[in-house]
């Protein structure tokens, strides 16, 4: 089938929830993807931040496969190495002493990070940051500050108070004792890419210790190196209570995980749980996307490549007229325009390079980890090429 034969399959069948995009991806290999016709595209969309290794990355393939052909079910009361292995390292990159929870998406490590802080606490409110997205079921939804996304599945969890980004006398009046948790995106990425000061972070980790509320970082989409360190708040010196990691975690296999120091673990068995999180496939795919992080000095090569993007694209935007303002941290990058970005993101693509907006007039790039300088490059060209 072709491009548009694709397309048509999926509005017909699908619920009515994504659009399309005039796109169709049929295979990928490292940071380029190509269509049913064998047109070419640089992937900064990465299926929103998720591919971190590119496609087909050679030892992401290797170790689905062996572990595919070894073992990929064994729910969590049977222990099995793989997993034991992943909750390891990911509670040693937290740093303190603390536990992890693995489930299979974003939403539920929110989930899980709110059930936690109401059983440790004993409070009900929760704080949530305008213009913040923390995933859509029923939880993390009632965080989430759009309203065109919450208004129709009132009531959610409650009391929620929103409280404004980057604004420390709104955190003084927002979070009480009453506050079972604070949820925060140290970078926002739905809303705009938009970076938390690092003053901000810090009194947010002194007002939830004051009043005694948790201190939850949505690493979601921010996290497993995007921003040049493995979590974004590293880079802030501060620590969380409870860190929600997904996307990259996997490389494109759905994992997600709920890590939060030893002393918030009050959940007792099963009062919380999921059937497909800690499966072997996916903690395999984990395993190796932290190995080949490691081993390939990913973190480091993210921070510079993230350097050299921002005076590219500097450098070629700065004197066009639609052109707002360059933000972001290592290779989370967004591009706001004066304009709306579909225009311009529609001619992106038709020019073989993918990327993502993040609300109106932002073009967002989320390039893998193994993204080459010349791609980088073209990337930053093709878009003088699409903004005037
Ligand atoms: C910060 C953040 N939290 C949570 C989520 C929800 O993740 P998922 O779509 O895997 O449920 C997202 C998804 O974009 C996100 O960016």
């Amino acid at each position: 089938m072709n491009t548009q034969e694709l397309i048509a399959k999926e509005l017909k069948y699908e619920m009515n929830l994504y659009g399309k995009r005039g796109v169709a991806l049929e295979r990928g290999q490292g940071e380029f993807a190509w269509d049913p016709e064998g047109k070419r595209y640089i992937d900064c969309s990465t299926g929103v931040g998720v591919a971190i290794l590119g496609h087909a990355h050679p030892a992401l393939v290797a170790a689905i496969s062996r572990q595919a052909g070894k073992l990929m079910s064994c729910y969590s009361p049977f222990a099995n190495e793989e997993r034991g292995r992943l909750l390891e390292r990911l509670t040693n990159l937290f740093g303190s002493p603390s536990r992890a929870f693995l489930c299979s998406s974003g939403t539920e490590s929110v989930e899980a990070a709110l059930k936690l802080a109401r059983k440790k606490t004993g409070r009900k409110g929760f704080v949530s940051a305008m213009n913040a997205f923390h995933g859509r079921s029923s939880g993390a939804l009632s965080v989430t500050f759009k309203e065109k996304y919450r208004a129709p599945f009132e009531p959610l969890l409650g009391p929620i108070t929103r409280t404004r980004f980057n604004d420390i006398e709104s955190l003084k009046s927002t979070v009480t004792s009453e506050t079972a948790a604070l949820i925060l995106e140290p970078i926002q990425g739905e809303g705009g890419v938009r970076t938390a000061r690092e003053d901000y972070l810090r009194a947010a980790r002194d007002i939830c210790t004051d009043k005694g509320a948790l201190l939850i970082a949505d690493e979601v989409q921010s996290g497993c190196g995007r921003t040049g360190k493995f979590f974004a708040y590293n880079h802030f010196g501060i620590s969380p209570d409870i860190v929600c990691l997904a996307k990259g975690l996997g490389g494109g296999i759905p994992i997600g995980a709920t890590i939060a120091r030893e002393e918030v673990c009050a959940f007792t068995p099963l009062e919380h749980g999921t059937t497909f999180g800690g499966n072997p496939l996916a903690c395999a795919a984990a395993n190796t996307v932290l190995d080949t992080i490691e081993k390939d000095g990913l973190l480091e090569k993210v921070a510079s490549d993230g350097a050299y993007m921002a005076q590219k694209l500097s450098a070629s935007l700065s004197s066009k007229s639609q052109f707002r303002e360059i933000r972001g941290m290592g290779l989370f990058i967004a591009v706001e325009l004066k304009v709306p970005s579909k225009e311009p993101l529609a001619q992106l693509a038709a020019r073989g390079v993918l990327a993502l907006p993040a609300g109106e007039q932002v073009i967002r790039l989320l390039p893998p980890f193994i993204i080459s300088r010349d791609s980088l490059g073209t990337v930053a060209g093709t878009l003088s090429e699409v903004i005037s």
